[in-house]
């Protein structure tokens, strides 16, 4: 008899037991993977782990501890996983092949302990929702508690128990091609939708029906690798760690999420890995930390090329000093070559053994796996990608999308105007770069893209007619094209590739109206794909241009995953709309905005600048001796944005006014209410977002000039009024101050801006006293 049921019997009496196993008998529960409806109390959870672990080899132990790629069947894996060596597998998508290997741990391990099967399940799982970019973009955190809570559902549908995301890595770096996976540069954002997310992910508690386990990643500062590249080593003072970079993953574990993943990079000169500090002093001493980390893929061996580890005995024990309770590893793991010698040599404990394994067991238990290992087969193919997931997908990429620019009110598009509309641009008709990065179980053949999208609203009313006009393709391949299946375009000679733009041209030039889809491909955003320039690839410039250069009106159309060096277009394309990477649903969604039966509220999550050149950019700078002319840092250009952080426009006009503060001073730990007038003053109905910032003026350091404390989305009916109210207290008002080595709220006069924007103009200010 298996342990969990042994566990189960001797909790009840024995009629109950009798009961019990008359269920069993009746209930096939080896098809029905619906978990605990209720959560289980920890200290049973931890009775149990406990439990296991009494009664655990060595090897066992170590085999938790133990996470394997597995991209096909092996016997190696069938053998390790059937002996109880191996705790979890990744990237095993297909629910009988999930079942069978789940039935080798469970039926044929000696203590029957099932594996936690992980997966990238970053925007979506079959149903594929905007890039995170792009939700954070929705500034509207229950869009993406319901994006993830849909992608939980398809992804646990086939038997995957544990997402690889949220990412939380603030970036402020655009040429960092992970920027798209993350919520830009703001850690109140960032936080709040590193929240949301784990709330999707793991609904109401670990274990939740149709919920996966959350992993936050990548633990921490790899969104500040130097220069943008992916990989590099970053350097984070104190200040920008604790007050930036780290807020995020500390909301997620306020939000109770019960993984991580360390990062890749060599942080301060410690590699995230190996960093001790990190793993253990922040996450668990100071914030509570009880699940487990995961190191990224093949970290713990990695260690030796950071020049940290000597070699891959030290690898394992330093990643497991530090605190990385389970290795990713494509092929072995360093845990398997140094753990048991390690132990052996007294430079590890058995104790520390366990505890590294009890929280990996625990979720086990948590998510039910114990009692419902398996998947039900014929119930994935029903669950996935269901009219509902498709139709929460449109409205998302609806609610993502920012518009930039919308000159002489050319949007929205009135249907009779146009008859004949050309539709330009290599992302025009492409499905895989309609879905973005980290999209593996997509169906391109559902997925809709920007024409189609448009035909699909159009039907006979308008005369459409495509051409990409240029190719574009990174110089560098990425290896990740060969995981996702991307064939290589043949690539077109000179000849062709006049012959393709002056097709476009001419097609511009014979139409009402021209929409243009420019921006980057799939592949030229995500990971392993950082960029020395923000321009539009290859030759999307001179594309733009010839098109305006036809006089006819011209919508520009964006994918991308960073801001990209749109300043020509942002002065002669009238219409620019960002619509990110917009998922399986993009071409409805977009098409619906164009045409005014959506109406765009997105704002930039993330500062968008004139040139690369100004990179790193961010609003949330610091005062400097010189405030006055900020905008001439540069004598060849203007040292501010093209847009501003918080930036968007809608099709109506908003208005905020009586801005009013419930006190003009409190002491440390009291609360101020802001409350602020919005009124919809155009004649669309539509959503404008109400920001707060706040300015500390002095202090024991020197604070930003600006920091967004308070956010809410509002939809409004024209000449709909609401008063929108924000509250600022300890959690608002406290920093972390370099100078006091501690977590201060400071007594001093403090700014407050409400606006559409992080330029906002209206203007209060309170003070803390002592
Ligand atoms: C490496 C990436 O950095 C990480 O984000 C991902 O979850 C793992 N590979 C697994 O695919």
């Amino acid at each position: 008899m298996n342990t969990h049921l042994q566990f189960r019997l001797s909790k009840k009496t024995p009629q109950q037991n009798l009961l019990f196993l008359l269920a069993l008998a009746i209930v096939p529960l080896a098809f029905s993977q619906t978990p605990p409806v209720a959560p289980p109390d920890d200290a049973t959870v931890r009775e149990r782990a406990n439990l296991l672990l009494k009664q655990m080899t060595l090897d066992e132990k170590l085999g938790q501890l133990s996470q394997l790629f597995d991209f096909a069947p092996s016997k190696a894996i069938d053998d390790a996983v059937s002996t109880g060596k191996l705790g979890s597998l990744l990237f095993v998508t297909d629910p009988a092949e999930i079942n069978r290997l789940q039935h080798l741990a469970v039926d044929h391990s000696r203590l029957h302990i099932p594996l936690i099967f992980g997966f990238d399940v970053i925007h979506g799982f079959r149903t594929i929702f905007p890039v995170p970019i792009a939700m954070a973009a929705s500034w509207d955190p229950s869009a993406a508690t319901k994006a993830q809570t849909i992608a939980a559902k398809e992804a646990r549908a086939v038997g995957i128990d544990w997402a690889f995301a949220p990412m939380l890595d603030i970036a402020r770096d655009p040429r960092w091609g992970r920027i798209v996976e993350g919520a830009g540069e703001d850690p109140y954002l960032g936080s709040a939708m590193a929240a949301a997310q784990v709330r999707g992910f793991q609904g109401d508690y670990i274990g939740a029906p149709d919920h996966i386990l959350a992993c936050m990643k990548h633990f921490a500062g790899y969104g500040a690798a130097i220069g943008g590249r992916d990989y590099d080593e970053a350097y984070l003072p104190e200040t920008l760690l604790q007050n930036v970079y780290l807020k995020p993953f500390h909301a997620a574990v306020k939000a109770g999420i019960g993984s991580a993943m360390s990062a890749y990079l060599d942080l301060n000169d410690v590699p995230a890995t190996g960093n001790r500090w990190l793993l253990h002093d922040v996450l668990r001493d100071d914030w509570r930390f009880t699940g487990f980390v995961v190191s990224d893929a093949n970290s713990v061996k990695s260690l030796q090329n950071h020049g940290y580890a000597k070699d891959v005995y030290e690898a394992g024990l330093y990643a497991f000093n530090a605190g990385v309770n389970m290795e990713m590893a494509i092929s072995f793991t360093a845990y398997s070559k140094s753990l048991a010698t390690a132990l052996e040599k007294n430079q590890i404990t058995v104790q520390q053994i366990e505890d590294a394994a009890r929280p990996i067991l625990e979720m086990k238990i948590r998510l039910g796996l114990f009692e419902h290992p398996y998947v039900y087969e014929a119930r994935a193919h029903e669950i996935l990608a269901t009219p509902e997931h498709r139709t929460a997908a449109r409205l998302a990429a609806e609610r993502t999308a920012v518009l930039l620019r919308n000159g002489g009110s050319l949007l929205p598009l009135k249907t009779s105007a146009y008859k004949k509309i050309a539709v330009l641009g290599p992302l025009a008709d492409s499905q895989v770069d309609t879905l973005g990065s980290w999209v593996f179980q997509d169906d391109l053949a559902e997925t809709v893209t920007i024409l189609a999208g448009l035909r699909n609203r159009l039907g006979a009313q308008a005369d459409l007619s495509y051409a990409p006009g240029v190719q574009i393709r990174r110089k560098i391949p990425s290896f990740f094209d060969e995981i996702f299946h991307l064939k290589p375009q043949p690539v077109w000679t000179t000849e062709q590739s006049k012959d393709e733009m002056s097709k476009a041209v001419g097609l511009a030039r014979s139409s009402d109206l021209t929409i243009l889809v420019l921006g980057e491909a799939q592949n030229m955003s995500g990971e392993a794909a950082s960029r020395e320039s923000l321009d539009l690839p290859g030759q999307e410039e001179k594309l733009l241009e010839s098109v305006a250069a036809t006089g006819k009106p011209v919508v520009l159309v964006l994918f991308n995953g960073r801001p990209l060096n749109i300043k020509w277009a942002s002065e002669h394309i009238p219409a620019i709309l960002d619509a990110w990477y917009p998922g399986t649903q993009g071409g409805n969604a977009v098409a619906n905005l164009l045409f005014g039966e959506a109406v765009p509220g997105g704002k930039l999550p993330i500062t968008w600048p004139r040139d690369v050149g100004q990179v790193p950019i961010y609003y949330a700078h610091n005062t400097t001796q010189a405030p006055e002319n900020q905008e001439k840092r540069y004598w060849g250009e203007e040292s501010t944005p093209l847009y501003p952080f918080g930036y968007g426009l809608s099709y109506s006009k908003f208005a905020f006014s009586n801005l009013k503060l419930s006190r003009s001073e409190i002491k440390p730990g009291e609360t101020i209410d802001v409350s602020v007038d919005l009124e919809n003053t155009g004649a669309t109905s539509g959503d404008e977002v109400a920001q707060l910032y706040i300015h500390q003026q002095y202090g024991s350091t020197s604070r930003p000039v600006r920091e967004l404390k308070g956010f809410e989305r509002v939809s409004l009916a024209p000449r709909e009024k609401k008063i929108v109210h924000f509250s600022l207290g300890n959690e608002e008002l406290t920093y972390w101050s370099t100078a006091k080595k501690d977590w201060v709220e400071e007594p001093a006069t403090f700014d407050v801006w409400v606006g559409a924007d992080s330029t906002a103009k209206l203007h209060a200010n309170f003070a803390i006293t002592q």
